[in-house]
């Protein structure tokens, strides 16, 4: 299933005694509490647990796109030698959206609707890559929105995001987030808001970058089955804190944490 597929020892990210609390609300609320976890290169990471765990926070703490004004950080993110939680804004913007990227539930809200596709999905080339000319850019853009599955690329580089159905518009999300090949694709729920046709896809391309680009990819999901496919390892959160870690074959087959048990017992067994 995904045992094929070669795991580099070296981590890409490490995240070290993660603490998110909200501060903005008068009383403190804590979002994430003292998680630790290594992210390898070229392997899918699974993230579980029920809402309000801190999945969404954890992710954004990856991507750069915490707003820190609102927030109490602690702990580090270490990616490239650099702590991504207390790094300058220029530094930040550095690596967000090119080294790493994120893909978000519903990419209706995440899609301007008044600019063309093509712009969207050029955009982290125009911030990242000023080198490149248009043409090369275009080019790029084409080639990234056809590997991400939309046919004929050429007329849909010039449409608007409500001319596509939810799965285009996914693919254009991906397509955008991956032109630049990051090293860490962030996807949030990917999936949720597709039909179970279209959630296939678009998983099976997520295991085709993660193989062909090496992209480490963070994979979050409320659908445990999904996550027993795709994932080589998986993170169980509860209430912010990481309350258990291992492999898919450790985690869906030997639950060691009654929480992580509950979780898996409610998974179909033919999926096991
Ligand atoms: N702006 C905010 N102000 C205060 N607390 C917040 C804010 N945003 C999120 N939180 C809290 O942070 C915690 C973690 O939220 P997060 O969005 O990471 O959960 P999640 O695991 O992604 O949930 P879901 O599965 O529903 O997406 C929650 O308890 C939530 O109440
Ligand atoms: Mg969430």
């Amino acid at each position: 299933m995904h045992g094929d597929s070669v795991i580099a020892d070296a981590p890409i990210l490490q995240i070290r005694n993660l603490r998110l609390e909200f501060h903005d609300h008068g009383h403190p609320e804590v979002a994430v509490e003292d998680l630790s976890l290594t992210l390898h290169r070229g392997e899918i990471l699974g993230v579980v647990g029920e809402s309000g765990s801190g999945k969404s926070m954890t992710a954004l703490a990856i991507a750069g796109l915490l707003n820190r004004h609102a927030l109490d950080c602690g702990g580090e993110i270490l990616f490239d030698g650099v702590d991504l939680l207390h790094c300058g804004r220029s530094t930040l913007r550095h690596y967000q959206g090119d080294e790493i990227s994120m893909i978000f539930q519903e990419p209706m809200t995440s899609l301007d609707p008044l600019q063309r596709i093509g712009m969207q999905v050029e955009e982290a080339l125009r911030i990242h890559h000023k080198e490149l000319s248009a043409a090369e850019r275009k080019e790029a853009a084409i080639r990234a929105m056809g590997a991400a599955g939309l046919a004929e690329p050429e007329q849909v580089y010039g449409m608007y995001p409500h001319e596509l159905s939810g799965g285009m518009r996914q693919r254009v999300m991906i397509a955008a987030a991956t032109v630049s090949r990051p090293q860490i694709l962030i996807a949030d729920e990917p999936t949720t808001a597709l039909d179970v046709t279209t959630q296939a896809q678009i998983i099976a391309l997520l295991r085709q970058i993660n193989a062909e680009d090496g992209t480490a990819i963070v994979f979050i999901s409320h659908d445990l089955s999904l996550v027993r496919q795709l994932c080589h390892r998986v993170i169980v959160m509860r209430r912010g804190v990481a309350v258990e870690m291992g492999t898919s074959d450790e985690v869906f087959l030997n639950p060691r944490h009654a929480y992580t048990q509950s979780l898996v017992d409610a998974i179909p067994k033919v999926v096991l």
